[in-house]
């Protein structure tokens, strides 16, 4: 069996204004009736495949993370971070717990903010994973790149380490500049999913090499955590000594031990509101809409409404999000830039 560790403690400030600090992407219905953090959990249900999931998020989300897995019939582990130290330190944690419970566990670390469809294939891709985790690899999923967006993580493949399609990763580079970013594309390089399998054992010990520091303070943050409920609530102070540092820099960029399985499902991070409208059933029209709509002469619009009526006429590749307190109107190729359209705002307070 597998152990999945979900993530669910980012921020998502570019599908602002819905996804807000205090309500963050992932436990939001996005794309269908369901967040994406139910759609990770129903993901990694099937008994037969995985353990009970172990989930990692901040204390702010405790209350989202149990209520959303309990309408879905769930009761898992929430591991609760005292505050944001970034994905290494969380997966670190939510490692180390797994190991707790199995000592042996192969682990599924999954973002809960992404969008996967085609739920055989991701099967199929964890499937050929497993194998090569438990043989040792940090296996991440690739998938084939679209355009050359500096946001991701890029893998060169190297030899094949399997018949069911895992490699080696020659060279793997986190959030390379645009110009690089294109000569990879190129070069037939694959974006990194963000989602890893590998033994708890294989990572703590490429933590313990490559972040030490870190690997000191969760240790600790997981030694001397309180139960309480569900909850795990990791130390303060140890925790807080953990370096800020994402998976991809502090280990995938470093380890020698990493493998890619080349993955055939749809997958989206839906990281802006022109990726929840790539990844959204279109209309005969080429828009998508949500909630209470009305639109003559639209061509190519997100209209995410849903408070009160929201009427579109004679436009077309915008992007427009209404909320009680909130209204956004974007050029959908720009939809990037709400990032520091946030910034700018919280800059005047
Ligand atoms: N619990 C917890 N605590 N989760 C966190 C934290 C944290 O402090 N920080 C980030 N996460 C979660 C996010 O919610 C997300 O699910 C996942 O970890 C990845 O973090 P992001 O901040 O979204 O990373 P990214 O999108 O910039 O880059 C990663 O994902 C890309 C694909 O979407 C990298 O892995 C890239 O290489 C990859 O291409
Ligand atoms: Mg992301």
């Amino acid at each position: 069996l597998l152990t999945p560790v979900i993530l669910a403690g980012g921020s998502g400030t570019r599908l602002w204004p819905v996804s807000r600090d205090g309500m963050p992407k992932q436990f939001l219905p996005l794309i269908g009736a369901r967040s994406t953090y139910q759609q990770a959990l129903a993901r990694v249900a099937d008994p037969a495949l995985f353990a009970p999931p172990v989930i990692v998020t901040n204390e702010a989300f405790r209350f989202f993370a149990l209520q959303q897995a309990a309408e879905l019939g769930l009761e898992p582990a929430v591991v609760l971070e005292p505050a944001r130290r970034d994905s290494a330190a969380a997966i670190a944690a939510g490692a180390a717990v797994a190991a707790k419970l199995d000592p042996e566990a192969v682990v599924l670390a999954m973002a809960a903010d992404h969008v996967i469809l085609d739920d055989d294939a991701f099967l199929a891709a964890v499937k050929a994973a497993h194998a090569a985790a438990a043989a040792g690899h940090i296996v991440t999923f690739g998938i084939r790149p679209t355009e050359p967006k500096t946001a991701y993580g890029y893998i060169k493949r190297g030899g094949a380490l399997s018949a069911d399609g895992v490699f080696r990763i020659a060279a793997f580079v986190e959030k390379p500049d645009a110009a690089t970013a294109a000569r990879y594309v190129a070069e037939g390089y694959l974006w990194n999913s963000g989602n890893f399998v590998f033994r708890a054992g294989t990572m703590a010990r490429e933590l313990t090499r490559f972040q030490p520091e870190l690997s000191d303070a969760v240790a600790a943050a997981v030694d001397l955590a309180a139960a309480d409920g569900a909850f795990l609530r990791l130390d303060a102070e140890a925790f807080g000594r953990a370096p800020r540092i994402s998976i991809d820099y502090a280990v995938m960029e470093k380890t020698d031990a990493a493998a890619v399985v080349e993955s055939q499902f749809r997958w989206s991070d839906i990281g802006s509101w022109d990726a929840v409208f790539a990844i959204s059933p279109h209309d005969e029209a080429g828009n998508v809409t949500v909630g209470e709509t009305e639109l003559l002469d639209v061509k190519g619009c997100l209209v995410h409404g849903g408070h009160g009526l929201t009427a579109l006429v004679g436009v077309e590749n915008l992007v427009v999000v209404t909320t009680p307190n909130a209204v956004l109107v974007a050029d959908r190729a720009h939809c990037e830039d709400v990032k520091a359209l946030v910034s700018q705002l919280e800059a005047h307070g």
